[in-house]
């Protein structure tokens, strides 16, 4: 008989994090929504006291989601732990993640503690969370650089206080998988809660040395019941353990004996709507989802996959969600392709907000003669801008090369109409001149990138903005066939979001 792996899903929080990955409540329920047909056990919706936009997450994704254990992470504070009860007061099932730091440097450079005093803190936080829901987990951050005795008598501690859940990260991504593996195995031989059942260990690996996926496996081959990971991997600098590759890892290895919940054949469309959402790609050659995840290209390897599949396959693309019967689009398709098309990238559109796709399809169709899906699931997040205070009302550019770019810009302002022109570097350069004219903030272009979605020369092109105001960044998106417009559309995505 296999043993039962919970996944935790912390794309909503430590995926979260990851700069120019926002998303807005609607969004973040959509994902939500997506990770309980996926089949998670626990979705951790967001870090309720650090912001007002994170406490309103929590308080709808609990109301919109139903089997899944909704999360909320806190530091070993009283006031963070009120307010992640009261943003988990709507969930079915809930529960408070509350944790200290337990390394050597995390004690002295930023709590100035000691040892001792670290243990009865992160006793106190568990017990006060007691107080509000029956299943709380404790972190004890940066324990893959913790000491194992240490690290042994603080999640021993916090198990008498009722953790029902220990979650031991690599906050750093440090460890090797021999050494992440021996931990988990050491705290399990010394904390009897793991044998006797009242508590499970759980892994949370960061990848910053592309360790990640291996220590999550190394940590469940040696007693963790609890897998943290994010769709696509993403997270804080190189990113968290993926979803897709230990949900397959398990799958394509049933002689390891663990079994999770996951709808396998959802992967793929939550792997393209996380991407889409948050404008983060994947990587082309990403395992279980990247483009080329199932492409064979050198010609031993497809004379080998045509006589039979398994000679260079080990999983089949289907299993993971895959539609290799893809639907071309072309300016002849009608809705119900392309409804069929966004479901197999995770969006499910209807009614009006389908209408209006179809009605953007259609004008680029013309442009385009076959439409990708990284071109519709850019025009399925387009309405994101609708609510917008500043829109591009118009844009024209003279450009060419032996003369100065001119830019004439007209925007709309809750509805009111200003135009301005203006000369620069390129055509680029002149149309945020032009733009600058209008908005008049002291604010600077700080990265830009543009990007082309799939192939040839009637291409859409993706641009990322970021535009520092008032000493934060922000962050900015744009697509069009036209990459000065989208460009001039990413900056504006920016100031729209200025505080
Ligand atoms: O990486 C980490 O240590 C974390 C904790 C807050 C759980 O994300
Ligand atoms: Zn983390």
């Amino acid at each position: 008989m296999s043993d039962r792996l919970f996944i935790f899903d912390t794309t909503l929080r430590d995926g979260e994090q990851v700069p120019g990955c926002q998303l807005n409540t609607v969004e973040k329920i959509q994902v939500a929504k997506q990770l309980e047909a996926l089949g998670v056990d626990v979705i951790e919706a967001g870090f309720p006291v650090s912001s007002p936009g994170d406490f309103n997450s929590v308080i709808e994704i609990s109301k919109a989601v139903t089997w899944p254990t909704i999360c909320a992470l806190t530091r070993a504070v009283q006031k963070d732990i009120d307010v992640a009860a009261d943003a988990l007061k709507y969930a079915k099932r809930k529960r408070i993640h509350t944790g200290i730091g337990t390394s050597p440097s995390h004690i002295r450079y930023k709590f100035n503690s000691n040892p001792e005093e670290i243990i009865e803190r992160a006793v106190a936080a568990v017990k006060y969370a007691k107080r509000y829901v029956e299943d709380v987990e404790f972190y004890a951050e940066d324990a893959g650089r913790t000491d194992n005795e240490y690290l042994a008598r603080v999640i021993d501690a916090v198990c008498k206080a009722g953790a029902t859940v220990c979650n031991i990260p690599d906050t750093t991504g440090f460890r090797t998988p021999y050494e992440y593996g021996e931990k988990i195995k050491y705290l399990y031989e010394h904390v009897d809660a793991f044998a006797a059942g009242t508590s499970i260990l759980s892994t949370h690996c960061h990848n910053d040395l592309g360790m990640a996926t291996a220590n999550t496996v190394a940590g469940v081959l040696n007693g963790a019941r609890q897998v943290e990971v994010t769709i696509n991997g993403i997270g804080e600098r190189a990113g968290n353990t993926s979803l897709e590759e230990v949900a397959m890892i398990f799958k394509t290895h049933p002689d390891l004996g663990i079994e999770t919940n996951i709808n396998t054949t959802k992967i793929y469309p939550t792997s393209r709507m996380v991407s889409s959402l948050m404008n983060m790609p994947v990587q082309p050659n990403k395992a279980v989802v990247g483009k080329n995840a199932f492409a064979h290209s050198s010609g031993i390897h497809q004379d080998g996959v045509l006589k039979n599949v398994s000679t260079y396959e080990i999983m089949d693309p289907k299993e993971v969600g895959i539609d290799d019967n893809a639907i071309v689009l072309t300016a002849r398709s009608g809705r119900a392709a392309l409804r069929h098309r966004l479901s197999v990238n995770g969006v499910e559109l209807d009614g009006e907000k389908l209408d209006k796709v179809y009605e953007d399809f259609l004008k680029l169709a013309d442009k385009k003669k076959e439409v990708t899906d990284d071109d519709i699931m850019v025009l399925a997040g387009a309405d994101r801008t609708a609510a917008h205070n500043i829109k591009l009302d118009y844009l024209q550019v003279t450009t060419g090369k032996g003369v100065k770019s001119v830019a004439s810009v007209g925007l709309l302002i809750a509805n009111e109409h200003f135009e301005a022109a203006a000369s620069g570097n390129g055509p680029v350069d002149a149309a945020i001149r032009a733009l600058k004219t209008i908005i008049r903030r002291e604010m600077t272009l700080k990265e830009f990138t543009i990007q082309a979605i799939s192939k040839g020369s009637d291409d859409m092109g993706k641009v990322h903005m970021q535009v520092e105001y008032e000493g934060r960044v922000y962050y900015g998106f744009g697509a069009n066939t036209d990459i000065v417009t989208a460009s001039v559309e990413a900056y504006i995505d920016c100031i729209n979001k200025f505080k």
